[in-house]
């Protein structure tokens, strides 16, 4: 079919939905980094004389890659990273950071991580100009649900408030249309503890469908590779090592570790000769690798990975597949976790196992409404946002009234 042809079918589709009481509104639910985030300082000390001490207002700290810059990363970390409190179980900022989330509502910073639009912090970009150019408007049938995502779901209350009111008032705002949710990652987690969290008569009234692209459902054990060594996010310019000081004090990260759902309690997730590390043992890999404060947040947020029942609403479940992906760290015969280990691979998308990707296919049996699935051979985890694939299935779905 071709290109032309497609648009000529959307269009007509678009003067139907029009004509039969408009267009489904969208709410965008973002993953794991896929937000804008902004800091304002006034600290008392900094850990290098370069590090800014103060600012006079709010500035972009995620995603600006100036800031991560050999020397001045150190900054950056001083500043985003959380400080854990093991007796109340919560995180904070650190002395004399605040951090806000900005435009949530708005398209704008789900859109872009960056608010230069540099192209490597396009996010939700292609979907949302995909829905605009079927007819949806930003900020009023297309909204964003950005939130602090070094948080998990035990941190994030206030989150679900704002978004149940979001997804009410785009209701009303829309002729009592019903909200279809696209999530990507993580976004997909939060949504199902959201939809949980809802009766069964509040989300057959405002929820048309819930639509997640590589929904890391199970967690994954790129969570265990990044508390042991870190991660790059993929770029040359960063050293895993030093991105690892600021990733593991997110409590998000424990909530995304493997679950007890999809991995069987004795696989081998981090293999030594001394020593091999399971769920079984996970406490004594957090002791093993000196960060005891990672069990106990994993302790906090594991019982949101468990809470596994199926969303009660009409599911779209995209995931790429025949990526490799981490399965296993191997660590060479004498040596120890202060080394560098092997990464064993398995199938997923580069960042998600697939048994985790597939955990939506569990609820096809456990509730009424529709489970739908598409596997996207070679897609990979950030790839799937700009697939053609996925934004011509998103596209039918939306002109699918
Ligand atoms: C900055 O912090 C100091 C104490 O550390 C406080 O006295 C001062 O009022 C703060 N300034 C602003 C602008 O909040
Ligand atoms: C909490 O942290 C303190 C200080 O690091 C430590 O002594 C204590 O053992 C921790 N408690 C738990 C339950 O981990
Ligand atoms: C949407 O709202 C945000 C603020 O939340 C604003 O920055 C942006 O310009 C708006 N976009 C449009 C297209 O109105
Ligand atoms: C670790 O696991 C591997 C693979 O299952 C196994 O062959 C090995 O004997 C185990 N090593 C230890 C120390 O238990």
């Amino acid at each position: 079919m071709s290109a032309s042809y497609n648009l000529k079918i959307c269009s007509f589709f678009v003067i139907l939905a029009v004509a039969r009481g408009g267009l489904n509104p969208v709410v965008l639910i973002p993953g794991d980094g896929g937000s804008q985030v902004e800091a304002k300082l006034n600290k008392s000390a900094s850990v290098h004389y370069i590090c800014e001490k103060t600012t006079s207002d709010f500035f972009n700290i995620w995603l600006n890659m100036e800031l991560l810059v050999p020397l001045v990363i150190d900054c950056w970390i001083d500043n985003i990273k959380l400080i854990y409190d093991n007796a109340t179980r919560t995180t904070r900022n650190n002395d004399g950071v605040e951090i806000r989330i900005p435009g949530f509502g708005g398209t704008e910073t789900v859109e872009w991580l960056d608010p230069s639009h540099a192209s490597a912090g396009a996010y939700f970009n292609s979907i949302a100009k995909t829905l605009v150019s079927l007819g949806h408007e930003r900020n009023k049938t297309m909204k964003g649900a950005p939130y602090d995502f070094r948080k998990a779901p035990n941190e994030n209350q206030q989150f679900f408030t704002d978004l149940k009111a979001l997804i009410e008032q785009t209701y009303t705002e829309n002729n009592n249309q019903p909200v279809i949710i696209i999530a990507h990652s993580m976004g997909g987690p939060m949504s199902l503890f959201f939809l949980n969290q809802q009766t069964q008569d509040w989300k057959d009234k405002y929820i048309r469908s819930l639509v997640t692209l590589s929904g890391a459902w199970g967690g994954s054990m790129k969570a265990v590779k990044v508390y042991a060594i870190g991660d790059d996010l993929g770029s040359y310019v960063l050293r895993e090592s030093v991105m690892r000081e600021e990733q593991i004090t997110s409590p998000s990260l424990a909530w995304l570790l493997p679950s007890k759902l999809f991995w069987k309690p004795d696989e081998v997730l981090v293999q030594t000769s001394r020593k091999n590390f399971s769920l079984n043992n996970l406490e004594e890999f957090f002791q093993a690798i000196n960060f005891p404060n990672g069990w106990e947040m994993r302790k906090d947020t594991e019982k949101y990975q468990l809470d596994y029942r199926p969303p009660g609403v009409e599911v779209h479940c995209l995931y790429g597949v025949g990526v490799d992906t981490v399965e296993r760290l191997f660590y060479k015969p004498g040596t120890w976790l202060d080394g560098y280990p092997t990464l064993i691979n398995g199938d997923g998308d580069g960042t998600v196992n697939r048994r985790s990707l597939e955990g939506c296919l569990h609820w096809e049996s456990l509730q009424k409404q529709k489970v739908y699935s598409k596997q996207l051979p070679k897609v990979d985890h950030m790839q799937i946002l700009n697939n053609k694939d996925v934004l011509s299935y998103i596209a039918n779905l939306i002109n699918d009234v």
